[in-house]
């Protein structure tokens, strides 16, 4: 059964919530420029870069191809380059920082201590990342509240960092990803018809079995306070301060 079949299942008000997120989109596009998304190819970024396409916002993505991703992300990656109208950019992490590092940690020494594993975070995710969004006014992300307790507070609007962050999916449920993605036949990754719900690299990411988190496949041997890549960490703590969704930045 394909995750279509699995997890769609539209919320109650699914029409109202992507009623928001389409004016949430449009509003960013026409007052936040420049801006971008950030898309790992998981399910909820395929979703945001459908809209950004088909609302035919002038809204580049960009993904962080970190060297360690499945060959099915960089198909996707692929089928995305070619199919999509905005243009989608590629960040690799850089060659010299890589070799160095992997001289000297071995090929896979994310799994002997959270310190190496966030400095392999560092060098293949988090600095590419500062590239990618020089320049940038904001982005936009796939962040929902309900992936994990530390996300329990992502906002619409996240203002507590210079660099504004979007995340028009704060409240969209699982099955209103996949909903969206069967309503019109979003290309996705195929690793989510084998239970993987999200999918990062491959040595840091793995199947999860029923009854479990969702992002329990995620650094699996980390404990959940750890588990977060450096990506979405707010200045102080985890993500963004409570405020109060109608309020918007001008
Ligand atoms: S992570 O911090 O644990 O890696 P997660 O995989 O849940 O994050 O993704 C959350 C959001 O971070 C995605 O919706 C996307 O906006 C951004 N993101 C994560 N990984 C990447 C990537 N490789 N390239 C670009 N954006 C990414
Ligand atoms: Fe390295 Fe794993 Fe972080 Fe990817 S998720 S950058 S492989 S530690």
């Amino acid at each position: 059964m394909g995750a279509v079949a699995l997890y769609a299942r539209a919320s109650a008000d699914f029409d109202a919530r992507l009623a928001e997120t389409t004016a949430l989109l449009q509003r960013a596009a026409a007052e936040f420029s420049p801006i971008t998304q950030a898309s790992s190819l998981g399910a909820e970024d395929v979703v945001i870069t459908h809209l950004i396409n088909h609302l035919e916002l002038d809204i580049p993505v960009f993904v962080l191809e970190t060297g360690m991703l499945h060959p099915q992300t960089l198909e996707l990656l692929a089928r995305t380059q070619a199919s999509s109208r905005a243009p989608v950019n590629v960040l690799r992490p850089l060659d010299e920082a890589v070799i160095r590092f992997v001289q000297r940690e071995g090929q896979e020494p994310m799994y002997q201590s959270v310190a190496l594993r966030k400095a392999c975070c560092q060098i293949r995710k988090v600095e590419p990342l500062e590239r990618a969004l020089a320049g940038q006014r904001a982005w936009i992300t796939g962040l929902r509240r309900e992936q994990s307790n530390a996300r329990a507070e992502v906002t619409l609007i996240d203002t507590s960092a210079e660099r504004i962050k979007f995340n028009p999916l704060a409240d969209w449920s699982w099955g209103d990803v996949w909903h969206y993605i069967g309503l019109n036949r979003v290309d996705y990754n195929p690793l989510h018809d084998e239970f993987y719900p999200s999918i990062g690299c491959a040595p840091c990411t793995r199947v999860i079995s029923l009854g479990e988190d969702f992002r329990a496949g995620r650094w699996w041997w980390e404990s959940e306070a750890a588990k977060e890549c450096g990506l979405h960490v707010a200045q102080g703590g985890l993500h963004v301060k409570q405020e109060n969704k109608e309020e918007v930045p001008t």
